[in-house]
Protein backbone atom coordinates (compact mmCIF):
# COMPACT_ATOMS: atom_id res chain seq x y z
CA UNK A 1 0.00 0.00 0.00
CA UNK A 2 1.07 3.35 -1.04
CA UNK A 3 1.48 5.43 2.61
CA UNK A 4 -0.29 8.26 0.77
CA UNK A 5 -3.29 6.20 -0.29
CA UNK A 6 -6.39 8.07 0.13
CA UNK A 7 -8.59 7.29 3.76
CA UNK A 8 -11.69 5.17 2.98
CA UNK A 9 -14.63 6.57 4.88
CA UNK A 10 -16.38 3.56 5.51
CA UNK A 11 -14.24 1.33 7.53
CA UNK A 12 -15.27 -1.82 7.12
CA UNK A 13 -14.61 -0.99 2.97
CA UNK A 14 -11.44 -0.16 4.32
CA UNK A 15 -10.58 -3.06 5.76
CA UNK A 16 -11.50 -5.04 2.72
CA UNK A 17 -9.23 -3.17 0.13
CA UNK A 18 -5.91 -3.90 2.76
CA UNK A 19 -6.78 -6.82 3.17
CA UNK A 20 -6.70 -7.50 -0.58
CA UNK A 21 -3.55 -5.54 -0.67
CA UNK A 22 -2.09 -8.28 1.77
CA UNK A 23 -2.86 -10.93 0.16
CA UNK A 24 -1.21 -9.39 -2.79
CA UNK A 25 1.67 -8.12 -1.49
CA UNK A 26 2.57 -12.39 0.59
CA UNK A 27 2.81 -14.93 -1.88
CA UNK A 28 5.42 -16.62 -0.75
CA UNK A 29 3.75 -16.53 2.98
CA UNK A 30 0.30 -17.45 1.69
CA UNK A 31 1.63 -20.63 -0.21
CA UNK A 32 4.10 -21.61 2.88
CA UNK A 33 0.49 -20.99 4.70
CA UNK A 34 -1.14 -23.36 1.99
CA UNK A 35 1.26 -25.97 2.34
CA UNK A 36 1.18 -25.87 6.53
CA UNK A 37 -2.12 -26.61 6.79
CA UNK A 38 -1.45 -30.52 5.25
CA UNK A 39 0.22 -31.47 8.40
CA UNK A 40 -1.06 -28.74 11.21
CA UNK A 41 -4.71 -27.58 11.97
CA UNK A 42 -5.36 -24.84 10.07
CA UNK A 43 -1.64 -24.37 9.34
CA UNK A 44 -0.45 -23.31 12.97
CA UNK A 45 0.80 -24.89 16.13
CA UNK A 46 0.35 -21.68 18.61
CA UNK A 47 -2.91 -20.33 18.44
CA UNK A 48 -1.66 -16.93 19.51
CA UNK A 49 0.16 -15.93 15.96
CA UNK A 50 -2.40 -16.72 13.79
CA UNK A 51 -3.41 -14.29 11.74
CA UNK A 52 -6.80 -13.66 9.49
CA UNK A 53 -6.90 -13.87 6.29
CA UNK A 54 -3.34 -15.85 6.65
CA UNK A 55 -0.16 -15.38 9.02
CA UNK A 56 3.21 -14.05 7.49
CA UNK A 57 5.68 -16.60 7.51
CA UNK A 58 9.27 -15.09 8.95
CA UNK A 59 12.52 -16.51 7.44
CA UNK A 60 14.99 -14.36 9.02
CA UNK A 61 15.96 -12.60 12.40
CA UNK A 62 19.31 -9.84 12.69
CA UNK A 63 19.95 -7.81 15.79
CA UNK A 64 16.10 -6.00 15.86
CA UNK A 65 15.17 -6.72 12.55
CA UNK A 66 13.12 -9.21 10.30
CA UNK A 67 12.40 -10.68 6.91
CA UNK A 68 9.33 -12.36 5.72
CA UNK A 69 9.06 -15.49 2.76
CA UNK A 70 8.73 -12.47 0.40
CA UNK A 71 11.69 -10.70 1.12
CA UNK A 72 10.15 -7.89 2.79
CA UNK A 73 11.98 -6.31 5.74
CA UNK A 74 10.85 -5.16 9.49
CA UNK A 75 11.71 -3.32 12.36
CA UNK A 76 10.77 -6.03 14.95
CA UNK A 77 8.65 -4.26 17.89
CA UNK A 78 7.31 -7.64 18.68
CA UNK A 79 10.10 -9.50 20.22
CA UNK A 80 8.82 -12.46 20.31
CA UNK A 81 5.98 -11.81 22.64
CA UNK A 82 8.21 -10.30 25.14
CA UNK A 83 10.66 -13.70 25.27
CA UNK A 84 13.18 -11.96 22.45
CA UNK A 85 13.95 -8.87 24.34
CA UNK A 86 18.02 -9.59 23.04
CA UNK A 87 17.16 -9.19 19.85
CA UNK A 88 17.86 -12.21 17.38
CA UNK A 89 20.81 -13.97 17.68
CA UNK A 90 22.56 -11.84 20.42
CA UNK A 91 26.47 -13.11 20.14
CA UNK A 92 26.69 -13.38 24.23
CA UNK A 93 24.27 -15.82 23.86
CA UNK A 94 25.30 -17.28 20.54
CA UNK A 95 28.71 -18.06 22.19
CA UNK A 96 26.90 -19.50 25.62
CA UNK A 97 25.07 -21.67 23.41
CA UNK A 98 28.25 -22.72 21.70
CA UNK A 99 29.98 -23.46 24.32
CA UNK A 100 27.25 -25.46 25.85
CA UNK A 101 27.01 -27.51 22.62
CA UNK A 102 30.68 -27.83 22.70
CA UNK A 103 30.37 -30.17 26.16
CA UNK A 104 27.38 -32.07 25.01
CA UNK A 105 23.80 -32.06 25.62
CA UNK A 106 21.42 -34.31 27.21
CA UNK A 107 23.38 -36.06 29.88
CA UNK A 108 20.31 -37.10 32.06
CA UNK A 109 21.70 -35.91 35.34
CA UNK A 110 22.56 -32.61 37.27
CA UNK A 111 24.51 -30.26 35.89
CA UNK A 112 26.55 -27.02 37.03
CA UNK A 113 24.98 -24.53 34.96
CA UNK A 114 21.16 -24.86 36.34
CA UNK A 115 22.73 -23.99 40.27
CA UNK A 116 24.27 -21.06 39.06
CA UNK A 117 21.03 -20.11 36.76
CA UNK A 118 19.08 -20.53 39.60
CA UNK A 119 20.99 -18.46 42.09
CA UNK A 120 21.19 -15.81 39.87
CA UNK A 121 17.35 -15.91 39.50
CA UNK A 122 16.94 -15.77 42.99
CA UNK A 123 19.23 -12.87 43.80
CA UNK A 124 17.49 -10.54 41.03
CA UNK A 125 13.72 -11.17 42.29
CA UNK A 126 12.87 -10.21 45.57
CA UNK A 127 10.38 -12.90 46.35
CA UNK A 128 12.02 -16.34 44.98
CA UNK A 129 14.28 -17.85 48.00
CA UNK A 130 13.80 -21.79 46.13
CA UNK A 131 12.70 -21.76 42.50
CA UNK A 132 12.64 -24.51 40.26
CA UNK A 133 12.60 -24.72 36.12
CA UNK A 134 9.96 -26.41 33.71
CA UNK A 135 9.98 -25.92 30.03
CA UNK A 136 7.14 -22.93 29.74
CA UNK A 137 5.28 -20.29 31.54
CA UNK A 138 1.96 -22.64 31.46
CA UNK A 139 4.08 -25.29 33.00
CA UNK A 140 5.39 -23.22 35.71
CA UNK A 141 1.76 -21.97 36.24
CA UNK A 142 0.46 -25.44 35.82
CA UNK A 143 3.08 -26.29 38.59
CA UNK A 144 2.57 -23.38 41.10
CA UNK A 145 -1.40 -23.71 41.22
CA UNK A 146 -1.29 -27.36 41.42
CA UNK A 147 1.33 -27.01 44.69
CA UNK A 148 -0.92 -23.87 46.00
CA UNK A 149 -4.16 -26.27 46.05
CA UNK A 150 -1.53 -29.73 47.66
CA UNK A 151 -0.29 -27.45 50.01
CA UNK A 152 -3.25 -25.27 51.19
CA UNK A 153 -5.54 -28.75 50.52
CA UNK A 154 -8.08 -26.04 49.45
CA UNK A 155 -9.83 -26.10 45.93
CA UNK A 156 -10.28 -22.93 44.37
CA UNK A 157 -8.24 -20.48 42.28
CA UNK A 158 -8.89 -16.19 42.00
CA UNK A 159 -8.02 -15.84 38.28
CA UNK A 160 -9.00 -12.32 36.38
CA UNK A 161 -11.08 -11.82 33.47
CA UNK A 162 -8.36 -11.17 30.75
CA UNK A 163 -5.54 -12.87 32.68
CA UNK A 164 -3.38 -14.88 30.40
CA UNK A 165 -1.80 -17.27 32.07
CA UNK A 166 -0.72 -20.12 29.03
CA UNK A 167 -2.78 -22.46 26.94
CA UNK A 168 -4.51 -24.15 29.72
CA UNK A 169 -5.13 -20.96 32.02
CA UNK A 170 -7.22 -18.83 29.01
CA UNK A 171 -9.38 -15.76 30.75
CA UNK A 172 -9.49 -13.78 27.50
CA UNK A 173 -12.85 -13.22 25.98
CA UNK A 174 -15.11 -16.59 26.72
CA UNK A 175 -12.55 -18.46 27.87
CA UNK A 176 -11.12 -21.95 26.66
CA UNK A 177 -12.75 -25.50 26.61
CA UNK A 178 -9.13 -26.85 27.12
CA UNK A 179 -8.30 -25.03 30.28
CA UNK A 180 -6.82 -26.69 32.97
CA UNK A 181 -10.13 -28.58 34.98
CA UNK A 182 -9.44 -26.50 38.52
CA UNK A 183 -12.03 -24.65 40.11
CA UNK A 184 -11.70 -20.78 39.03
CA UNK A 185 -13.17 -17.68 40.38
CA UNK A 186 -13.19 -15.61 37.87
CA UNK A 187 -12.78 -11.39 39.12
CA UNK A 188 -12.75 -8.35 37.44
CA UNK A 189 -9.09 -6.65 37.13
CA UNK A 190 -8.54 -3.93 39.04
CA UNK A 191 -12.06 -4.00 40.75
CA UNK A 192 -11.25 -4.44 44.87
CA UNK A 193 -14.86 -4.18 46.22
CA UNK A 194 -15.81 -6.53 43.46
CA UNK A 195 -13.09 -9.25 44.23
CA UNK A 196 -13.21 -9.44 47.92
CA UNK A 197 -17.11 -9.59 47.28
CA UNK A 198 -16.60 -12.67 44.85
CA UNK A 199 -14.11 -14.34 47.30
CA UNK A 200 -15.94 -14.04 50.92
CA UNK A 201 -18.01 -17.04 49.81
CA UNK A 202 -15.16 -19.18 49.13
CA UNK A 203 -12.49 -17.46 51.81
CA UNK A 204 -11.80 -21.18 53.35
CA UNK A 205 -11.23 -22.77 49.92
CA UNK A 206 -9.71 -20.23 48.30
CA UNK A 207 -6.23 -22.17 47.79
CA UNK A 208 -4.07 -19.40 45.16
CA UNK A 209 -4.73 -15.82 43.33
CA UNK A 210 -3.17 -16.13 40.54
CA UNK A 211 -2.65 -12.49 38.62
CA UNK A 212 -0.54 -10.76 36.19
CA UNK A 213 0.41 -7.63 37.73
CA UNK A 214 -0.14 -5.82 34.51
CA UNK A 215 -2.66 -7.75 31.90
CA UNK A 216 0.15 -8.46 28.90
CA UNK A 217 -1.94 -10.86 26.15
CA UNK A 218 -5.11 -8.34 27.21
CA UNK A 219 -3.97 -5.43 26.42
CA UNK A 220 -0.61 -4.29 28.68
CA UNK A 221 -3.50 -2.77 31.46
CA UNK A 222 -1.18 -2.29 34.48
CA UNK A 223 -2.68 -3.23 38.09
CA UNK A 224 -2.95 -0.60 39.83
CA UNK A 225 -1.06 -1.00 43.50
CA UNK A 226 -3.72 -0.73 45.64
CA UNK A 227 -5.42 -3.24 43.58
CA UNK A 228 -2.30 -5.78 43.97
CA UNK A 229 -1.99 -4.57 47.57
CA UNK A 230 -5.44 -5.38 48.04
CA UNK A 231 -4.56 -8.91 46.71
CA UNK A 232 -2.04 -9.40 48.89
CA UNK A 233 -4.05 -8.64 52.59
CA UNK A 234 -6.27 -10.99 50.85
CA UNK A 235 -4.41 -13.70 50.04
CA UNK A 236 -2.71 -13.16 53.83
CA UNK A 237 -5.89 -12.91 55.60
CA UNK A 238 -7.61 -16.29 53.88
CA UNK A 239 -4.18 -18.04 54.14
CA UNK A 240 -4.11 -18.25 50.02
CA UNK A 241 -1.23 -18.22 48.24
CA UNK A 242 -0.57 -15.44 46.25
CA UNK A 243 1.43 -16.20 42.75
CA UNK A 244 2.48 -12.94 40.44
CA UNK A 245 2.04 -14.32 37.09
CA UNK A 246 6.10 -12.72 35.96
CA UNK A 247 6.40 -14.17 32.93
CA UNK A 248 6.30 -11.28 30.98
CA UNK A 249 6.41 -8.33 33.39
CA UNK A 250 9.73 -9.47 34.88
CA UNK A 251 11.17 -7.39 31.88
CA UNK A 252 9.78 -3.85 33.22
CA UNK A 253 12.31 -3.92 36.73
CA UNK A 254 15.04 -5.39 37.31
CA UNK A 255 13.13 -7.60 39.82
CA UNK A 256 10.30 -7.72 38.28
CA UNK A 257 6.84 -5.00 38.85
CA UNK A 258 6.34 -7.30 41.92
CA UNK A 259 10.36 -5.08 43.06
CA UNK A 260 8.98 -1.92 41.34
CA UNK A 261 5.56 -2.19 43.44
CA UNK A 262 7.27 -3.21 46.75
CA UNK A 263 4.43 -5.94 47.03
CA UNK A 264 6.03 -9.41 47.47
CA UNK A 265 3.72 -12.68 46.26
CA UNK A 266 4.25 -16.13 47.92
CA UNK A 267 5.25 -17.40 44.99
CA UNK A 268 6.40 -15.92 41.32
CA UNK A 269 5.95 -17.45 37.62
CA UNK A 270 8.33 -17.18 34.68
CA UNK A 271 8.96 -17.49 31.63
CA UNK A 272 9.84 -16.37 27.94
CA UNK A 273 13.33 -13.81 27.94
CA UNK A 274 14.74 -14.97 31.34
CA UNK A 275 15.25 -18.74 29.63
CA UNK A 276 17.58 -16.12 27.20
CA UNK A 277 15.55 -17.03 24.28
CA UNK A 278 14.98 -20.83 24.55
CA UNK A 279 12.14 -22.75 25.76
CA UNK A 280 12.10 -21.97 29.36
CA UNK A 281 9.58 -21.51 32.60
CA UNK A 282 10.20 -21.09 36.41
CA UNK A 283 8.39 -21.37 39.59
CA UNK A 284 9.72 -20.16 42.85
CA UNK A 285 8.87 -18.26 46.16
CA UNK A 286 8.80 -19.08 49.91
CA UNK A 287 11.51 -21.54 51.24
CA UNK A 288 8.63 -22.70 53.04
CA UNK A 289 6.63 -23.47 50.42
CA UNK A 290 9.34 -24.63 47.56
CA UNK A 291 10.50 -27.44 49.94
CA UNK A 292 7.40 -29.26 49.24
CA UNK A 293 9.58 -29.78 46.13
CA UNK A 294 13.05 -30.71 48.16
CA UNK A 295 13.18 -34.84 47.03
CA UNK A 296 14.97 -35.53 50.15
CA UNK A 297 11.03 -34.82 51.94
CA UNK A 298 9.60 -38.17 51.52
CA UNK A 299 5.84 -36.74 52.16
CA UNK A 300 7.10 -34.16 48.95
CA UNK A 301 5.40 -33.07 45.70
CA UNK A 302 6.99 -35.09 42.36
CA UNK A 303 8.00 -32.58 39.35
CA UNK A 304 9.82 -34.06 36.62
CA UNK A 305 10.55 -32.92 33.12
CA UNK A 306 13.16 -33.95 30.70
CA UNK A 307 14.04 -30.63 29.58
CA UNK A 308 13.52 -28.71 33.08
CA UNK A 309 17.51 -28.21 32.91
CA UNK A 310 18.21 -28.87 29.34
CA UNK A 311 22.11 -27.19 29.12
CA UNK A 312 21.28 -24.97 26.67
CA UNK A 313 18.40 -22.98 28.14
CA UNK A 314 20.36 -23.23 31.59
CA UNK A 315 23.31 -21.43 30.08
CA UNK A 316 21.82 -18.46 27.79
CA UNK A 317 19.35 -18.07 30.30
CA UNK A 318 22.16 -16.98 32.84
CA UNK A 319 24.47 -15.37 30.58
CA UNK A 320 20.88 -12.92 29.78
CA UNK A 321 20.15 -12.40 33.04
CA UNK A 322 23.84 -11.54 34.42
CA UNK A 323 25.72 -10.19 30.88
CA UNK A 324 23.15 -8.69 28.69
CA UNK A 325 19.55 -7.82 30.64
CA UNK A 326 21.27 -6.34 33.62
CA UNK A 327 19.29 -4.26 35.95
CA UNK A 328 21.01 -1.25 34.24
CA UNK A 329 20.20 -2.36 31.02
CA UNK A 330 16.59 -3.10 32.77
CA UNK A 331 16.31 0.49 33.40
CA UNK A 332 17.05 1.79 30.39
CA UNK A 333 15.12 -0.50 28.33
CA UNK A 334 11.62 0.37 30.25
CA UNK A 335 12.74 4.03 29.80
CA UNK A 336 13.16 3.68 26.12
CA UNK A 337 9.63 2.39 25.99
CA UNK A 338 8.15 4.84 28.47
CA UNK A 339 9.56 8.11 26.08
CA UNK A 340 8.54 5.56 22.55
CA UNK A 341 4.95 5.16 24.10
CA UNK A 342 4.48 9.18 25.16
CA UNK A 343 5.63 10.41 21.64
CA UNK A 344 3.03 7.78 20.21
CA UNK A 345 -0.04 8.99 22.45
CA UNK A 346 1.31 12.58 21.55
CA UNK A 347 0.86 11.59 17.82
CA UNK A 348 -2.86 10.18 18.32
CA UNK A 349 -3.82 13.04 20.61
CA UNK A 350 -2.70 15.71 18.44
CA UNK A 351 -5.54 14.77 16.19
CA UNK A 352 -8.10 13.68 18.62
CA UNK A 353 -8.34 10.06 17.50
CA UNK A 354 -9.92 7.63 19.94
CA UNK A 355 -6.93 5.23 20.15
CA UNK A 356 -4.20 5.26 23.07
CA UNK A 357 -1.10 3.40 23.41
CA UNK A 358 -1.03 1.83 26.94
CA UNK A 359 1.58 -0.17 29.08
CA UNK A 360 4.54 0.24 31.41
CA UNK A 361 7.94 0.70 29.98
CA UNK A 362 8.76 -1.97 27.61
CA UNK A 363 5.42 -3.30 26.80
CA UNK A 364 3.46 -1.63 24.87
CA UNK A 365 -0.54 -2.09 24.26
CA UNK A 366 -2.40 -0.41 21.29
CA UNK A 367 -6.67 0.72 21.70
CA UNK A 368 -9.14 2.08 19.49
CA UNK A 369 -10.41 4.08 22.02
CA UNK A 370 -9.41 6.98 24.13
CA UNK A 371 -11.55 6.30 27.21
CA UNK A 372 -10.00 5.03 30.37
CA UNK A 373 -8.97 2.00 30.55
CA UNK A 374 -7.99 -0.95 33.49
CA UNK A 375 -9.62 -4.60 32.97
CA UNK A 376 -10.47 -6.20 29.96
CA UNK A 377 -14.21 -5.01 29.25
CA UNK A 378 -12.63 -1.33 29.32
CA UNK A 379 -10.05 -2.76 26.04
CA UNK A 380 -13.06 -4.31 24.71
CA UNK A 381 -14.84 -1.13 23.74
CA UNK A 382 -12.07 -0.34 21.19
CA UNK A 383 -12.95 -0.88 17.55
CA UNK A 384 -11.83 -3.81 16.24
CA UNK A 385 -12.34 -2.96 12.67
CA UNK A 386 -9.54 -0.15 12.86
CA UNK A 387 -7.07 -1.97 14.99
CA UNK A 388 -6.83 -4.45 12.00
CA UNK A 389 -6.34 -1.67 9.68
CA UNK A 390 -3.43 -0.19 12.15
CA UNK A 391 -2.05 -3.86 11.46
CA UNK A 392 -2.50 -3.74 7.76
CA UNK A 393 -1.12 -0.20 7.31
CA UNK A 394 2.08 -0.77 9.75
CA UNK A 395 2.99 -3.95 8.24
CA UNK A 396 3.23 -2.57 5.00
CA UNK A 397 5.13 0.53 6.57
CA UNK A 398 7.61 -2.64 7.63
CA UNK A 399 6.71 -2.75 11.12
CA UNK A 400 6.44 -5.94 13.05
CA UNK A 401 3.91 -6.32 16.01
CA UNK A 402 1.19 -8.82 17.34
CA UNK A 403 -2.18 -8.07 15.39
CA UNK A 404 -4.47 -7.72 18.91
CA UNK A 405 -2.10 -4.47 19.49
CA UNK A 406 0.91 -5.70 21.38
CA UNK A 407 4.38 -4.52 21.11
CA UNK A 408 7.12 -5.25 23.40
CA UNK A 409 10.83 -3.78 22.83
CA UNK A 410 14.09 -5.93 22.41
CA UNK A 411 17.45 -4.04 23.69
CA UNK A 412 18.08 -4.21 20.08
CA UNK A 413 16.27 -1.41 19.26
CA UNK A 414 17.49 1.94 18.87
CA UNK A 415 16.52 5.37 17.80
CA UNK A 416 15.65 5.28 14.37
CA UNK A 417 13.74 2.12 14.45
CA UNK A 418 11.78 4.60 17.64
CA UNK A 419 11.32 6.93 14.80
CA UNK A 420 10.04 4.53 12.39
CA UNK A 421 7.24 3.18 14.12
CA UNK A 422 6.32 6.80 15.66
CA UNK A 423 6.50 7.98 11.40
CA UNK A 424 3.99 5.15 10.74
CA UNK A 425 1.86 6.20 13.37
CA UNK A 426 1.86 9.49 11.73
CA UNK A 427 1.10 8.14 8.67
CA UNK A 428 -1.47 6.12 10.14
CA UNK A 429 -3.30 8.51 11.51
CA UNK A 430 -3.17 11.21 8.88
CA UNK A 431 -4.51 8.74 6.25
CA UNK A 432 -6.94 7.51 8.04
CA UNK A 433 -8.03 10.17 10.81
CA UNK A 434 -11.47 10.12 8.36
CA UNK A 435 -12.56 6.73 9.50
CA UNK A 436 -12.24 8.03 12.89
CA UNK A 437 -14.72 10.68 12.99
CA UNK A 438 -17.18 8.12 11.53
CA UNK A 439 -16.94 6.34 14.62
C1 LIG B 1 1.49 -13.79 31.53
C2 LIG B 1 1.78 -15.10 30.86
N1 LIG B 1 1.81 -16.21 31.59
C3 LIG B 1 2.10 -17.39 31.05
C4 LIG B 1 2.35 -17.51 29.70
C5 LIG B 1 2.62 -18.87 29.12
O1 LIG B 1 3.96 -19.00 28.79
P1 LIG B 1 4.38 -20.06 27.68
O2 LIG B 1 3.89 -19.53 26.37
O3 LIG B 1 5.87 -20.14 27.80
O4 LIG B 1 3.73 -21.35 28.04
C6 LIG B 1 2.32 -16.39 28.90
C7 LIG B 1 2.59 -16.47 27.45
O5 LIG B 1 2.35 -15.58 26.69
C8 LIG B 1 2.01 -15.14 29.49
O6 LIG B 1 1.94 -14.01 28.76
Amino acid sequence: MSPTHPANIDIAAALTEAQEQYRARYPKSLAQYEEACAALPGGNTRSAIFAEPFPLTMVRGEGAHLWDADGHEYVDFLSEFTAGIFGHSHPVIRRALDQALDSGVNFGAHGPAEARFAAAICARFPSIELVRFTNSGTEANLMAVAAARAITGRGKILVFAGGYHGGVFYFRGKGSAVNAPFDFLIGEYNDIAGTRDLVTPHRADLAAILVEPMLGGSGCIPATREFLAALRALASETGAILIFDEVMTSRLAPGGLQEAHGILPDMTTLGKYVGGGMSFGAFGGKASLMEWFDPRNKDGFQHAGTFNNNVLTMNAGYVGLTEIYTPERAHALNAFGDGLRDQLNAVVRRRGLAMQFTGLGSMIGVHMTAAPISCEADAAKGNAALLDLFYFDLLARGIWFAKRGMMALSIALDEADAKRLVAAVEEFAETRAPLFNTL
